[in-house]
This record gives C-alpha cells, structure tokens and sequence, in this order.
C-alpha cells in the first residue's frame, strides 16, 4: 500500500517533467519510482538529462538509461524531484534519512522548482518527530558528537553494521533527536552549522516549491506560500 502511495505521489510529479528539462533526480524509496517512470518517458522519446543526488541514484538511472550530468556549483536546474522523511504544515523538511543530504541540498537548491514527493506518514505538524540526520567530517567526529550532545540532544552516529556509514562524500552521518521535536528550525539549523565538524544538515528550510502529498483519498498537491 505505501508503495502505491508513494508511485501515485512520483506520477503526479513527473508530468511537471518538459522536453529538454536539466532535472535534479533524488534519492530513496520514492524517489526511485522518479526513476522507473523517467526511464519510460525517455524510452518513449523524451530528451532531458539527469543530475543525481547521489551514486546509488545514478547507478540506477544509468540502468534505466536516463542520461545524466555532473553536477557543479551554479548549475541552472529547471527542477528537482525528491522524498522527505518528515514534511511541516510551511513545507520544511527533514530530509537525509537515506543519506544523501549534501548532494540532495547541492543538487536542490540549485533547482528552479523543487518537488517533493511523500506518502501521507511523512506529514508532521511540527519538525523532528523522528532523527534529524547531520552530516559531519570523519576527522575528529568525536569532538563534533560531543558538541551536538551540548545542544541538549539525543545524538547516534549512524552505522552499517559495525562500521561508521560513510556518504558519497567521505562523511559520517549523525542523527540528533530532541525529546519535544524541533522548536525553532531555522536557529538549530545556525547553530549546527556554526560548528566547525558540521557540514550541511537534514533541515531543507524554504526549500520546498510544491509537495506532492499522496494517501487513501488520493494526490493532494501542496503549494509553500512564504
Ligand atoms: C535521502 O537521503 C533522503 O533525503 C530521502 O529523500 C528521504 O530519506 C526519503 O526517503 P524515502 O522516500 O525512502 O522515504
């Protein structure tokens, strides 16, 4: 059932996709049905080129034979379409939980219009309701831990298996979570990147264009207004 919410909701986004579009691909479970439907359309004769949000995005858009770019700083994307682990009532975001949040917030924050796609769990009325990862450099993480503990945090360094993860970027993942959800996103989100370990953070602040918000009733399409 999820999966069909979360195909329903990577329908609705990919008719936004035009001829010729530089579109950001995202990165999890829903974005991959992104995938599944683009590699139909340009199978079908659609001409539009890819920038992933990560390696694992881009080995399976190479699969489905979506032509991608590399992404570089100042890239003009006419739209990028991701998930979100957690969506707020002004569409702010959690995103990272899969662990691509630097590329994502690279790749996205270059975009024209960002579209997010979720199923109905995903909606919160306030941030932090789960984890919010932070992805931090390697060297001296433990110090970087330490800090994130003084902001009054519950803080786990993200695993596989018994090694630390490490992300498309040679960085560990961090995530903080507070007892009472987030407060005040856009001071955490300073805060954390004041420290110096820090790199970018899960917080997609202003972000979000459109949110593409699927359930039992159907598509609901969600507009930011500030
Ligand atoms: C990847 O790093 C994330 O930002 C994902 O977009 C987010 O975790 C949503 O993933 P799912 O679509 O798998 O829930």
């Amino acid at each position: 059932m999820r999966d069909q919410l979360k195909r329903a909701a990577a329908t609705a986004a990919i008719e936004l996709v035009e001829e010729g579009m530089l579109v950001g691909l995202g990165t999890g479970s829903t974005a991959d049905h992104v995938l599944e439907l683009l590699g139909e359309r340009v199978a079908g004769g659609l001409t539009m080129t890819g920038v992933s949000t990560s390696e694992r995005t881009a080995t399976r858009a190479r699969e489905l034979g979506i032509p991608l770019r590399v992404f570089e700083s100042g890239l003009s994307i006419d739209l990028a379409i991701d998930g979100a682990d957690e969506v707020s009532p002004q569409l702010d975001l959690i995103k990272g939980l899969g662990g691509a949040l630097l590329r994502e917030k690279q790749v996205e924050s270059c975009a024209e219009q960002l579209v997010i796609i979720v199923d109905d769990s995903k909606l919160v009325e306030r941030l932090g309701r789960g984890p919010l990862p932070v992805e931090v450099a390697t060297d001296d993480a433990d110090a970087t831990l330490a800090q994130l503990r003084a902001l009054g945090c519950e803080v786990e360094l993200r695993r596989n298996a018994d090694t630390p993860f490490v992300t498309d970027n040679g960085n560990c993942i961090v995530h903080i979570s507070f007892a009472a959800g987030i407060d005040d996103p856009v001071a955490l989100d300073a805060r954390l990147l004041a420290l110096p370990g820090v790199i970018d953070t899960g917080l997609f602040l202003g972000m979000a264009d459109v949110v593409f918000c699927s359930g039992p009733e159907g598509v609901q399409r969600l507009e930011r207004t500030v």
